[in-house]
């Protein structure tokens, strides 16, 4: 069964969708020949295939000597370094994995750290992990980012204390440039274990690369099969013809709605475990797009929990939204409704139904009125939710996010924006370098 995309509820004419042909074929060579803006940073396109092999098996040794000896797995990043692993292992864990008994989960507990600067969690998370074995994944292609190295300083020090230099280094695990950046001269000092993130893979695009995988392994998630569905996802999303390629019919469709005024994408799904997924794609959306003045809002929500407060404004609320649908086939889990005699909550009339049944009928509901609404939904059909075609369908978000970038004319491969904050952060902070824009910033705060 195969990732299906049904945009008959676009409210688009024919020819809207016959006119972006041309455009989509331009986009698919400009990505293909390299000839586009930001084509250094190309190299997602292949990876499934050219991914370093050696590597790969050893993430998968890396993966088991934690398993093996680690209570608890930290992961330390942010953005594009965070985002892939936890929407992967939300996905396709168990929904309460961290607190599920150590012989039905089978691996370390996981926390994700440096995605904040808060002391109140990372302090709540010193809590948790008091007396347990620990070991700790840092992931920063520049190795320099603020929170992850804030992160990284104050646990290398806990866990040296803890288990001295040397007993630290056999837990301490590196994922970074090949050659450049502050934490690959640390790997050059300490002699930890280090992994790759290619050069011409940027943040957001790197999640099949040791940056998503080592976490995934160590969570037991396989991943020769998440590699296997980005590797078919790859062959089938390079067809030119529009007709034949969903990935692109999604990428066109959102640029054609987003000219008729449709400026916010909602990425909606009901399925709890779905939110990281959500996150990482407003990532790759909003840093890929959201340039020059333009650009779709990504945003999302989580159905049907968020019926019950946005569920008003979609309805109901101005114009210019679409919405795309993430619709799992065939759940994971499932659990039939039982019956009941007294039926005072009279609901016997699901009875033996399960609650999968009524989660679908939640999204049809909800699709029909949104509809008659005026909100177009797209909908992105996944047979199920398993590693082959998780993998399979980041591909298609990443290869449709390439399109609909060239599409929208911006570089869908640089992130000017994300660097004004940092800028201001360190001048307030005293950085040095920065005394000058510190003393204009002081007078205006
Ligand atoms: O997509 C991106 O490039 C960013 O989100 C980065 O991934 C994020 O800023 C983290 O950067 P780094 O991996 O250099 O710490």
């Amino acid at each position: 069964k195969n990732i299906t995309f049904n945009y008959s509820n676009s409210f688009l004419k024919k020819h809207e969708i016959e006119n972006s042909r041309r455009s989509v074929l331009e986009a698919h060579k400009m990505l293909h020949n390299k000839t586009g803006s930001g084509s250094d940073f190309l190299g997602w396109i292949d990876y499934p295939i050219s991914y370093d092999k050696k590597e790969f098996e050893r993430i998968k040794e890396a993966a088991c000597r934690i398993r093996n000896n680690s209570q608890v797995f930290i992961v330390i990043g942010i953005g594009g370094s965070y985002l892939g692993a936890r929407s992967a292992i939300e996905a396709l864990s168990h929904s309460f994995y961290n607190v599920l008994s150590q012989d039905k989960r089978q691996g370390p507990e996981i926390y994700f750290v440096g995605n904040n600067i808060s002391g109140t969690y990372l302090k709540h998370l010193l809590d948790v992990i008091e007396g347990k074995e620990v070991s700790i994944n840092v992931i920063s292609k520049s190795g320099t980012t603020t929170e992850p190295a804030i992160a990284f300083r104050i646990l290398k020090t806990y866990i040296e204390e803890k288990y001295g230099k040397e007993g630290a280094k056999q837990r301490i695990f590196v994922t970074t440039d090949k050659i450049k950046g502050a934490l690959k001269e640390l790997v050059n000092k300490e002699g930890y274990e280090a992994f790759i993130i290619p050069d011409d893979i940027g943040g957001r695009f790197s999640i099949f690369t040791p940056v998503g995988m080592l976490p995934m392994a160590v969570a037991g998630l396989d991943i020769d099969n998440i590699m296997e569905g980005a590797k078919i996802g790859r062959e089938e999303y390079m067809e030119e013809d529009l007709y034949k390629n969903p990935c692109y019919q999604y990428a066109a469709i959102r640029n054609v709605l987003y000219n008729r005024g449709k400026i916010i994408e909602v990425l909606v799904n009901y399925e709890p475990s779905l939110h990281y997924m959500s996150e990482w794609w407003k990532q790759l959306y909003g840093e890929s797009e959201g340039k020059d003045g333009k650009g779709i809002f990504p945003a999302a929500v989580d159905f049907s929990t968020d019926l019950h407060s946005m569920g008003q404004y979609l309805q109901d609320g101005r114009r210019h939204i679409f919405e795309t649908v993430l619709n799992i086939e065939n759940p994971r889990e499932d659990i039939k409704i039982t019956d009941d005699e007294a039926n005072i909550d009279n609901l016997n009339y699901l009875s033996g139904k399960s609650m999968d049944f009524v989660n679908k009928k939640a999204f049809e509901g909800t699709l029909l009125a949104h509809v008659d609404g005026g909100v177009p939904n797209l909908i992105i059909n996944i047979p199920t939710m398993n590693e082959y075609y998780f993998g399979k369908l980041i591909y298609f978000f990443k290869k449709a996010c390439g399109i609909s970038g060239y599409l929208l004319g911006v570089n869908p491969f640089d992130q000017p924006g994300v660097e004004s904050y940092k800028k201001n952060m360190f001048a307030l902070l005293g950085k040095p370098g920065f005394e000058k824009l510190r003393k204009e910033l002081m007078k205006r705060i």
